[in-house]
């Protein structure tokens, strides 16, 4: 990398990024209660492992089912879960503390409306997803559609209520709602906007940090799924994404000729990652510029 280069480089944030208040919240909240009493928490809470290993070190544990969990307190994740879920968990005797994130019970609240005046329940998302899982789990007919072809397989209902998994991509939902709409013009249709603010606000700040961008990092977990998706989006506005975990991932030879250097985080990254990258690109900058 040439010097004149990378010492023109300018590093720009997106405006909205990283971590949401649904899950900060719910990270306070399992820090708080660790300190009176042991607390196992259930699914996973983030795709981080920063997050998670701090975590930990406050003792709390983690694990996948219910039959696994030792302590008397368990916490269920901003994700939600299904009233059924719930109430089998109390069941077993033990302590429910629910981190459910506020826009993911308006999505509960919104899919139980739906329901009870007589639509059949769509849910735009994964199905296979801890909060789509308890988002249907206490209907009694519901769809999962993610794609054309899952709309393609849907029956014919006299009125369709369509919701969405709060993280998904708001053009994608409304897209997919008005092929509901076109497939069945004789159905009533209502739909009702369930993708929360924090996500629609990261992705408009994703595709304006892409296009005023020449190179993008994207900081996030590997297995961090709504980072791959800031990948994706920013890469049809800019044709050098880059994904990071930690700034030590950073490559001098990835910010050639790369006069503005845009940073965003996905959800579950810590400010303290997304700080620790940002420096790190500072630094990159200055040993080269300062090297003669
Ligand atoms: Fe976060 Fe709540 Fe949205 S957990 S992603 S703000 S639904």
């Amino acid at each position: 990398v040439s010097q004149s280069d990378i010492c023109l480089m300018n590093i720009i944030r997106a405006e909205h990024m990283g971590m949401c208040f649904g899950v900060r919240d719910a990270i306070t909240l399992a820090t708080k209660e660790t300190a009176s009493t042991p607390l196992t928490i259930l699914g996973d809470l983030v795709h981080n492992e920063t997050v998670l290993s701090n975590l930990r070190a406050h003792g709390i544990k983690f694990e996948q089912e219910i039959e696994a969990v030792t302590t008397d307190s368990v916490m269920i994740t901003a994700h939600g879960a299904s009233e059924k879920s719930i109430n089998e968990i109390k069941a077993r005797g033990l302590k429910v503390l629910e981190a459910t994130c506020p826009l993911v019970h308006f999505a509960h609240r919104s899919v139980a409306e739906l329901a009870r005046d007589g639509y059949h329940p769509v849910i735009i998302g994964k199905r296979d997803h801890v909060e789509v899982r308890g988002l249907t789990g206490d209907l009694k007919a519901f769809d999962v559609v993610l794609s054309e072809a899952d709309i393609e397989n849907l029956q014919e209902r006299a009125r369709f209520g369509i919701a969405a998994q709060t993280t998904q991509p708001i053009e994608k939902v409304q897209r997919l709602v008005g092929i509901v709409r076109k497939k069945f013009p004789n159905s009533e249709v209502r739909f009702v906007d369930t993708v929360c603010r924090p996500t629609k606000q990261r992705q408009f700040a994703a595709v304006e940090l892409a296009q005023k961008s020449d190179v993008v990092v994207v900081v996030g977990g590997a297995h961090s799924n709504n980072t791959h998706e800031l990948v994706k989006t920013c890469g049809r506005y800019c044709p050098r994404v880059h994904h990071v975990q930690f700034a030590n991932d950073l490559r001098s030879e990835w910010f050639e000729n790369a006069g503005i250097v845009g940073i965003t985080a996905g959800t579950s990254t810590p400010d303290s990652t997304i700080n620790e990258v940002e420096q790190a690109l500072r630094q990159l900058a200055d040993n080269v510029c300062n090297r003669n």
